[in-house]
């Protein structure tokens, strides 16, 4: 066919350009059971602020149910809640979400359900709908229900993503033991939990704590002033300023909740893959976020940050780097910022090997100095005259991964993955000289190296 004597042809591949390109809604906030969603199709919430749909996350090839910011509100795509974090599927054409056995059900290509907001047959009358509300909140209620009268079934507020809306909770129930907890994503390609969660102190102090893996806790937002209204290490949270924030406590439940005194304000926490809570709010003249501060405020105060053999440079502008000698461990994930797998050594120590297998001639491995470090802490004290005699103690266990002596504290010798290091500047805190096994030739060196 000739296109040019045929400007109908044009203007229809226009028409499909501009299919494929947007978002088609289904010209309502509501999943009924009768109605599934699947490709491009959306709902919008009733005053036009959320947008909830399939989305890819940068580069990556998967495709996740989200819920973002209309496209009219918020120009950058910003995701706000993931239904299925850690299943997503490859091909949003041929999977589907819709309304199974009065769940909320995602079914992949192979029509496998892959995420459902799972209510037992019990709770479940049969027939449901979902619902997008202008809070950001996706509610599920039974068929002919009265939203104004009855709980939801289920609501997306109380499975919060990395990202705390005005209205929602964070803290937990102590009759369901139900969690409201902020998980950051893996890395800005990957929704799946991360390592770093925004938690309400189990413990009843009320005071926000960030933990790495659940485990290890790393920053807290100092107790609570219910008269001022203010977390005693986070002044800058105000009354009368922009949130209103509401501690609630009784007998089944403790939670912050907080809202925003001018309504037209457009702002979020969010756990990030840095390790740092942030607060953003939108700037609708310059179009984007403005980050209105973040805690810890350090970015090397986040544990761990750059997983094992990473170090941690509060002055250089990539924040982790890893240890000469060291590669990191997945050069993708180190790209797009996410550091948590760390590095592995280029070359492997041999001085072990070599004696375990009882060859003949061993050449010691090569002890990789590196200046002005903070110190990893699983180390073991050890008694020697002097620093000579604390490296032949490191070479000659074979557990052994570095060592470092001091005259004061003397000689201390570090076991395994070495955690959370990090590199000092020169004018700083003088730090402590760390010495780490690497093979028994000089490496090729292809990392970036730390002691730089
Ligand atoms: C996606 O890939 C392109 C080309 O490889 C690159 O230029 C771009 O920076 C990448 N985007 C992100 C968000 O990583
Ligand atoms: C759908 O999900 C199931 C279960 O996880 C999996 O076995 C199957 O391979 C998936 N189908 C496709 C086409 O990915
Ligand atoms: C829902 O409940 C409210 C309060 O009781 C009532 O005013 C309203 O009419 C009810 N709506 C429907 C659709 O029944
Ligand atoms: C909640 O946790 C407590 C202690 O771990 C346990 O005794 C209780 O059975 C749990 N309740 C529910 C509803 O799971
Ligand atoms: C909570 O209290 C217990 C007992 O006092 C203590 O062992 C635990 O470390 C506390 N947890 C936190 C997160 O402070
Ligand atoms: C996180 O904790 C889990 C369970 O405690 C553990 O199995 C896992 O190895 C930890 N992850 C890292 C990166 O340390
Ligand atoms: C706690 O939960 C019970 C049962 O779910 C309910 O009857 C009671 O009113 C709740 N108490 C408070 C203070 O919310
Ligand atoms: C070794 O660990 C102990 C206890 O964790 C600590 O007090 C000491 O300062 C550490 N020594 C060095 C050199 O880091």
């Amino acid at each position: 066919m000739d296109t040019k004597s045929n400007p109908k042809f044009g203007f229809n591949i226009l028409l499909l350009c501009l299919f494929l390109k947007s978002h088609i809604s289904l010209a309502s906030d509501t999943i009924s059971a009768d109605e599934s969603l699947s490709g491009d199709q959306t709902i919008v919430s009733a005053g036009g602020v959320f947008e909830l749909g399939f989305f890819k996350p940068g580069n990556s090839s998967n495709y996740y149910i989200g819920m973002w910011y209309s496209r009219q509100l918020v120009s950058l795509e910003t995701i706000v809640w993931v239904a299925n974090r850690e299943t997503p599927v490859s091909d949003r054409f041929s999977s589907v979400l819709r309304i199974s056995d009065g769940n909320l059900v995602l079914f992949n290509e192979s029509n496998t359900p892959i995420w459902s907001t799972k209510l037992a047959s019990t709770t479940t009358s049969g027939s449901a709908q979902a619902v997008l509300l202008d809070s950001g909140n996706l509610v599920l209620r039974a068929d002919g229900s009265n939203a104004s009268t009855s709980e939801p079934l289920w609501q997306s507020f109380d499975h919060p993503a990395h990202t705390w809306l005005p209205g929602a909770r964070i803290g937990f129930n102590t009759v369901t033991n139900q969690t409201l907890i902020l998980t950051s994503w893996k890395s800005s390609e990957d929704p799946a939990p991360g390592l770093f969660t925004l938690e309400l102190d189990p413990n009843g102090s009320n005071a926000y704590l960030i933990f790495w893996n659940r485990s290890r806790q790393y920053w807290s937002s100092g107790a609570w002033d219910a008269n001022s209204r203010i977390f005693s290490r986070v002044p800058e949270i105000r009354l009368n300023y922009i949130y209103k924030f509401s501690y609630v406590t009784n007998k089944n439940e403790s939670y912050f909740t907080y809202s925003v005194y001018n309504p037209k304000t457009i702002s979020r926490f969010v756990m990030h893959t840095s390790g740092q809570i942030q607060q953003l709010t939108w700037l609708e003249i310059s179009s984007k976020w403005n980050l209105f501060w973040n805690q810890p405020r350090k970015q090397c105060e986040v544990y761990n940050l750059c997983g094992a053999f990473g170090s941690c440079n509060e002055v250089s502008t990539a924040s982790c780097n890893c240890l000469t000698g060291f590669e990191p461990k997945s050069e993708i994930e180190w790209n797009l910022r996410a550091y948590s797998s760390g590095c592995s050594r280029i070359t492997n120590p041999q001085y072990c090997n070599t004696a375990a297998t009882g060859a003949k001639y061993r050449a010691p491995d090569v002890f990789q100095e590196i200046r002005f470090m903070s110190l990893p802490e699983n180390n073991q004290s050890v008694v020697v005259g002097d620093i000579s005699e604390c490296g032949s103690i490191c070479l000659n266990s074979c557990s052994c991964t570095a060592y470092a002596y001091d005259s004061s504290t003397g000689c201390s010798i570090f076991t395994g993955d070495l955690l959370n290091l990090q590199q000092l500047g020169t004018g700083e805190r003088s730090g402590t000289t760390l010495y780490i096994r690497l093979g028994s030739a000089l490496p090729l060196i292809k990392s970036v190296n730390a002691n730089k």
